[in-house]
């Protein structure tokens, strides 16, 4: 009779675990596409730390109105486009938004607002060189995401701009890094190879 009742209790508890757990695992599939998102930039690649995306964001007006009531914030986000993901499993999409990692970048925060928004946003300095495009989130005052909307169409095949990184333009520091690290492996290994011989020639006197 005690253990069942236990039993009923543990089952519950893991129960509402999972409740709990699985109210935080929202879909990208299952979010609307409410939001109109465009970006213009200069021509050519973009610099790390330099250039500037100009990113437009809005409701896209042809829909209901009060589609909207729920949104309390928005979340703009730098993504990788399909072709800078390939063969990358780290940046990898996912359909489950807490694991997908196409939109690792944030790029600002603001309060949800139905006019027009525009941001002139500088591109931060630690962005990988690759293709990237812009991605909305709209969020309710719960903090979830409820809708989105991206510069790039459904299947992301076009109006992707290309930024390169900081390190790609000095590359030949980063080499000289890299050698110099290797080298000093190398003498460390040296170094110990040195002392256990000395050690060894030691004992065998
Ligand atoms: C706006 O919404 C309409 C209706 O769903 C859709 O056909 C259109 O493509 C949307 N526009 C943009 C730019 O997303
Ligand atoms: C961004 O582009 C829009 C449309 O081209 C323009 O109206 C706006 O002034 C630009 N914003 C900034 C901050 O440059």
């Amino acid at each position: 009779m005690a253990s069942s009742a236990s039993g009923l209790l543990l089952a519950s508890l893991l129960l509402s675990c999972l409740i709990h757990a699985c109210y935080g695992d929202i879909l990208f599939s299952s979010l609307q596409r409410t939001l109109q998102v465009t970006t213009s930039t200069r021509q050519g690649v973009l610099e790390a730390g330099e250039d500037k995306v100009n990113v437009t964001w809005g409701l896209n007006q042809t829909l209901s109105s009060g589609i909207d009531s729920a949104y309390k914030t928005v979340k703009l986000k730098l993504c990788f486009a399909p072709i800078s993901q390939k063969d990358r499993a780290w940046r990898k999409t996912v359909d489950l938004l807490k694991k997908d990692k196409t939109c690792t970048f944030k790029i600002v925060e603001r309060p949800y607002d139905k006019a027009v928004q525009t941001i002139d946003w500088t591109i931060e300095r630690d962005v990988p060189t690759g293709s990237y495009f812009v991605r909305v989130y709209a969020f309710n005052a719960e903090g979830h995401e409820v809708a989105y909307g991206q510069s790039t169409d459904d299947r992301k095949t076009t109006n992707f701009f290309d930024i390169q990184a900081i390190s790609g333009r000095h590359a030949s520091l980063d080499i000289a890094s890299v050698c110099f690290s290797a080298f000093s492996v190398v003498s460390l290994f040296g170094f110990f190879y040195n002392e256990k011989r000395k050690a060894r020639n030691a004992q065998q006197k």
